[in-house]
């Protein structure tokens, strides 16, 4: 009678005991495969995306460089005239009410060339009327500061910005103007260049 009851619970205890262990690797099997799996994803990337970052950008602007430097030819009138002319005549071209006349819509800039010409290698003193208002200033000479090249390149600029349309300068005009008027060492007054031709 006791036989059975004591070989069945024999049984049933080794079977638990045999349960526990296989429940317990699979768990351990379990944690070791994710850490190994979490190992093998983290140094990678690790390793590989910096060398592709750096190595990129490193090779783009060399070709961008070499391309630009045939394009630009000559100075930039936008530059020359921001670094020269806009701390009186300002970006805009409005001028300063009452100090600086404006260059924007000027009668003088899309004029003839002849005489814009020789305000900015020599300079203007005394009344000139702009846009309808008197000034009384002087502007300084700019022949010895600017090369022919520069001041092509910015009355270019001043000719076409802010809504004036008047045709480019170029570089042989002003080297023109700038060899006839060589003797030239003071600044012109409006009624000189009425007769400048
Ligand atoms: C220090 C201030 C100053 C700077 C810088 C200056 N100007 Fe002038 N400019 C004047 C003044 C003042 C007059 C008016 C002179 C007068 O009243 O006779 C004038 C007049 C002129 C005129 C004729 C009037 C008109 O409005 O059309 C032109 C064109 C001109 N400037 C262009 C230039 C250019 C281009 C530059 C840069 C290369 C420049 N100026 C830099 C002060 C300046």
């Amino acid at each position: 009678m006791y036989r059975p009851v004591e070989s069945r619970s024999f049984r049933r205890a080794t079977l638990l005991a045999f349960g526990l262990v296989s429940v317990a690797s699979a768990a351990t099997l379990r944690s070791f495969s994710t850490a190994e799996a979490r190992s093998a994803t983290d140094v990678p990337p690790q390793v590989k995306k910096p060398a592709r970052k750096t190595a990129k950008p490193a090779a783009k602007p060399a070709p961008k460089a070499s391309a630009a430097a045939p394009a630009t030819q000559g100075p930039d009138g936008k530059v020359v005239y921001s670094t020269t002319c806009a701390a009186c005549h300002q970006a805009t071209g409005e001028g300063v009410e009452g100090t600086y006349p404006p260059l924007a819509n000027s009668e003088i800039v899309n004029g003839d060339e002849a005489k814009v010409v020789r305000i900015v290698l020599h300079g203007l003193t005394g009344p000139v009327e702009v846009a309808g208002e008197t000034y009384s200033g002087m502007m300084p000479p700019w022949g010895g500061v600017l090369k022919d090249p520069e001041l092509a390149a910015v009355l270019t600029y001043v000719r076409s910005a802010w809504g004036n349309k008047a045709a480019p300068i170029t570089v042989s005009k002003v080297a023109a103007i700038r060899a006839a008027t060589s003797s030239r060492t003071t600044p012109w007054t409006a009624a000189e260049l009425a007769t400048v031709k």
